[in-house]
């Protein structure tokens, strides 16, 4: 196999990350693209209580296992599977079980820390930076939050105000400047999400030729 493309994507929380790498997922039927989440690479937490692990600042670099999303890049551009950690929102832990992920054409990595670092900015071949106004992101995440990763309203604001905000401030607004393509309100902006599915597909077509 060639060594496979990279697409770093970023931006705030809420902005429309995970929504974009699943829809360049969808649009290529043949599923040679594979997608590893930042987020699978929350730190083991336990060794805390459950009321400790509500504390953590899971915006700030030192929350992630770079080290371990790392190695696990460098394992899949060599060609080799790896077992992504699965992280459960609902109990601010890995789970025990982990998911085999075989190396694909094409390697989406998506988060709120990705283009902060400079190991990870390193090993991407497009990077791409999701801006959405943060009214608009904090609004998705009360709803997301609550639906789906069991918290409270009262909850999803205290974090925003104490961790989630300024963390944003200084660490994913500043990547921004990192990105070689930024989109717009995230999610469904059908545009560049076909631009990025033809380059993608351009991409997969110019490797099978080789
Ligand atoms: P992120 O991974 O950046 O935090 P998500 O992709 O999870 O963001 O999006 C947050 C929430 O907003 C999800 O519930 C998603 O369905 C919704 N969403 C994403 N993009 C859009 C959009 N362009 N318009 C409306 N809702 C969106
Ligand atoms: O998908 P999204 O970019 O929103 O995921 C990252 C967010 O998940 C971070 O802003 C962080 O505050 C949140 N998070 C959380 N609880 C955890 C782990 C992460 O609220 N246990
Ligand atoms: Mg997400």
């Amino acid at each position: 196999m060639n060594k496979p493309i990279l697409i770093g994507i970023t931006g705030g929380t809420g902005s429309g990350k995970s929504t974009v790498a699943k829809e360049i997922f969808k649009s290529l039927p043949e599923k040679n693209i594979v997608i590893i989440e930042q987020d699978s690479y929350y730190k083991e937490q336990s060794h805390l209580s459950f009321e400790e692990r509500t504390k953590t600042n899971y915006d700030h670099p030192l929350a992630f296992d770079n080290d371990l999303l790392i190695e696990h890049l460098k394992d899949l551009i060599d060609g080799k599977k790896i077992e992504k950690p699965i992280y459960d929102f609902e109990i601010h832990n890995r789970k025990k079980e982990t998911i085999t992920v075989e190396p694909k054409d094409i390697i989406i990595v998506e988060g709120i820390l990705i283009l902060d670092d400079e190991r990870v900015r390193d090993l991407l071949d497009i990077k791409i930076y999701v801006d959405t106004d943060p009214d608009i992101r904090i609004i998705r995440r009360i709803i997301r939050d609550i639906r789906e990763r069991g918290r409270t309203l009262e909850s999803v604001i205290e974090q925003y105000l104490t961790t989630v905000r300024p963390a944003h401030l200084q660490f994913v607004e500043p990547s921004k400047k990192y990105a070689d393509i930024i989109i717009p309100e995230g999610g469904y902006n059908k545009v560049a999400i076909d631009l990025m599915v033809t380059k993608v597909k351009s991409i997969i077509a110019q490797k099978q030729s080789m």
